[in-house]
């Protein structure tokens, strides 16, 4: 099987999220990396992409030149990667979906809801892939929770518990280090801070795991920090289209919490405990029976587990494995779209533009509760509404 052709936009030299994609997407030798504008700095980007061991005449200095070279090649790329800071994700992803290119874009994948609406339109109407890498929901476990609620091991889900709390800015001091600041400044970072930034990838895992969507919301968003004009935390209270009740606490000030990535559910036949600084375990309790461990790697768990667990079981797999995870469904769908085949239910769990959507919806929901006391609103997008 030839491999496909990826490139990336972003993801240049010391950036946070670039490496993990690079790993994720080489995991299974399904992608090529073969082309990339890696850095806002066109001379810096092109030098790294070359180090990487990209051609030179494929190594861009930005993303408009990238899409000139690439949209006229017979050999052009057939996903690109956009890791660029927030605010630049809506114009590049809109323009390569225009162009005919598969896009996986970084969250939040939009700042408004009109543009996540937008995206999702382009989307469909040009029949492009446009995924969103809400990489946590690629963890082997994860999906393995996902299926469980699916088959009905928890029968009907009663209470979703989500966390993203950390505490990276809980020093008073650093709030005017620039590295820092801007999260916290409207004019750069949007209508919220912390919920935008960690609390959506809470909120889409605990969507993707129970299979149900948020439709309305109360938020207690707060600046611990005086001086911040966006919240460093916020406590939301959810219901779920399903009927799931949803609690979800984010947190930038969380002193002694490093990732602080969890969930748990709850239904009426068990509950499910996980969190991602140990995500090769997953913790089981049914009804009337004991608590249980189950390890990532144990044969046969479930088709979407079996399918995304690399490495023999009781050795650590973890966030690059979880990309790769999305990727290895990324391929399944432009391979299975490039033949008109459907993909296996199993691999096609990569998040979309919708779910970029949702996020963008909730967050502008978390912002107008916050700003009114906790007033109960509507988290739906607009174009999902009735
Ligand atoms: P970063 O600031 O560490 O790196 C950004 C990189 O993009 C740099 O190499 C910079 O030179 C490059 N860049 C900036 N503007 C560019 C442009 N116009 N064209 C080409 N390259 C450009 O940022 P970080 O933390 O890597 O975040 C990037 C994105 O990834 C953000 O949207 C963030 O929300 C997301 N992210 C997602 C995570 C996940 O788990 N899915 C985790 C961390 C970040």
């Amino acid at each position: 099987m030839t491999k496909l052709r990826w490139g990336m936009i972003g993801g240049g030299e010391g950036s946070q999220i670039g490496p993990a994609h690079r790993l994720g997407a080489g995991l299974d030798g399904a992608f090529e990396f073969t082309a990339a504008a890696l850095d806002h700095r066109p001379d810096a980007g092109r030098a790294y992409g070359q180090t990487l061991g990209l051609a030179a005449d494929r190594s861009y200095g930005d993303w408009q030149e990238m899409l000139a070279g690439e949209r006229g090649r017979h050999d052009r790329i057939d996903l690109v990667t956009v890791a660029t800071p927030n605010a630049t994700h809506f114009e590049i992803t809109k323009a390569y979906l225009e162009a005919g290119f598969h896009v996986l874009c970084e969250k939040p994948m939009t700042m408004t809801v009109e543009e996540g609406e937008e995206i999702v339109r382009i989307a469909r109407t040009t029949g492009q892939i446009c995924a969103v890498n809400y990489g946590y929901s690629g963890y082997s476990l994860v999906r393995h929770m996902r299926a469980m609620v699916a088959r009905g091991d928890l029968g009907a889900i009663r209470l979703v518990k989500a966390e993203f709390a950390h505490g990276h800015h809980a020093d008073a001091a650093d709030a005017d280090n620039p590295r820092v600041r801007w999260r916290y400044d409207p004019a750069q970072a949007g209508v919220s801070a912390q919920f935008a930034d960690c609390g959506i990838h809470a909120l889409h895992m605990a969507s993707f795991v129970i299979g149900q969507e948020v439709e309305k919301l109360s938020a207690d968003t707060v600046s611990c920090i005086p001086s911040r004009v966006l919240e460093d935390d916020a406590m939301v209270n959810m219901r779920f289209d399903g009927g799931a009740v949803g609690r979800l606490w984010t947190s930038s000030v969380a002193l002694g919490r490093q990732h602080g990535l969890t969930l748990q559910v709850f239904g009426e036949k068990g509950g499910l405990r996980w969190s991602q600084e140990q995500p090769n375990q997953l913790f089981w309790m049914p009804l009337g029976g004991r608590l249980q461990t189950i390890e990532r790697g144990e044969a046969k768990l479930s088709p979407e587990a079996d399918r995304t667990s690399r490495v023999t079981i009781g050795h650590a797999e973890g966030m690059p494995l979880a990309f790769a995870n999305i990727y290895l469904d990324l391929a399944a769908a432009i391979r299975a779209h490039a033949a008109g085949h459907p993909v296996d239910p199993a691999a096609d769990l990569y998040p979309r533009a919708e779910d970029g959507l949702r996020s963008m919806a909730a967050v502008f929901a978390v912002a107008a509760s916050g700003r009114d006391d906790g007033r109960w609103v509507d988290a739906r997008p607009p174009m999902f509404r009735g």
